[in-house]
């Protein structure tokens, strides 16, 4: 039973990854998961400089998920470099690491940081709802995307994937853009901007007001995009959005992405991924399904 797939010339020897930011660095699960069992590693997003995130309160509970306004905390480039990726390189599972920015400058100070390092795909994180400045702002806009898209596919080293935000009109306009400037693939979907208000203190939960909404009640959605986005453009998806279990991945997996990842499912079952994985060899052995290919994109 073969359960490899190839995203941009990179093989994971499973289709599944972490969402990032929902792993830490990988070693904080390294009790809870063989690392090397998994398809892929992907890492939280990080900067060319450390960012101190957001105030707090900045997760909350909602119906069916959770909203979270970290505000993409992160120790910055220097420090991921000497202290998370040796760890990965070792872990036996492929390497993705989650860029951010402020500014296209940012973005690009860190792919090229990255080129001579160990890691094998970047995803570069377009669509944090959380930043007030740059994220986001390259995300909701077809023509900014473009130019970012290029500006970083012109110094990586290694294959990007543009990683986009549901939180936009239409998605496959923004997928297009991103494949016009040249990405080796996409990511999708980032968190749904959300609120909660503390009826009590008649006041926003979160220090930022507003949130980005992950878990199960955003997967019909993100489902939905993977699906548009697979049918508009011809580049390899990582497919994302309240997968908990194998039976979503699979939805995922039908409705045309390469590969997926489990993000907010981490929180409350550690060894998720892992579930995942033996899940969707137990379908490929009940359907008699000699190759994870079969299925990709099997649903029209
Ligand atoms: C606490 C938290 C932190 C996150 N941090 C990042 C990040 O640093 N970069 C990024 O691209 N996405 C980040 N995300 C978004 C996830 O990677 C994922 O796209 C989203 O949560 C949807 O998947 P899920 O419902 O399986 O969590 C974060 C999500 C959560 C819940």
């Amino acid at each position: 039973m073969n359960l490899s797939v190839n995203i941009a010339g990179v093989t994971m020897k499973n289709p599944v990854t972490t969402g990032s930011g929902t792993f830490g660095s990988g070693e904080e699960f390294s009790e809870f998961v063989d690392l090397s069992a998994l398809g892929a590693v992907t890492t939280k997003g990080v900067a060319n400089v450390p960012w101190p995130g957001n105030p707090t309160p900045r997760i909350a509970e909602v119906y069916g998920g959770m909203l979270n306004a970290i505000g993409l905390q992160n120790p910055g480039i220097d420090v991921m470099i000497e202290r998370d990726l040796p760890m990965l390189q070792k872990a036996g599972a492929a390497v993705i690491v989650n860029v951010c920015g402020k500014s296209e400058k940012d973005y690009v100070e860190v792919v090229e940081r990255l080129s001579d390092q160990p890691v094998d795909l970047l995803e570069i994180n377009v669509s944090c709802p959380n930043v007030k400045e740059g994220g986001i702002a390259f995300g909701q806009d077809p023509k900014a995307l473009h130019h970012i898209t290029k500006e970083v596919k012109a110094k990586a080293k290694q294959p990007i994937i543009m990683k986009l935000s549901p939180n936009v009109t239409d998605i496959t306009e923004m997928a297009r853009a991103a494949v016009d400037a040249g990405t080796d693939g996409l990511s999708l979907i980032n968190t749904l901007t959300g609120m909660k208000i503390d009826i009590e203190k008649r006041d926003f939960v979160l220090a930022n007001k507003t949130g980005g909404m992950s878990g199960p009640a955003i997967k019909p959605v993100a489902l939905r995009m993977v699906y548009q986005v697979a049918n508009a453009v011809d580049v390899p998806i990582i497919g994302m959005g309240g997968i908990s279990t194998a039976e979503d991945a699979l939805e995922f997996i039908m409705a045309g992405a390469t590969a997926v990842s489990v993000g907010t499912a981490n929180f409350m079952n550690p060894a998720a991924t892992i579930d995942v994985i033996e899940g969707i060899k137990d379908y490929m052995k009940r359907h008699q399904i000699e190759d994870i290919q079969e299925l990709i994109g099997c649903v029209k």
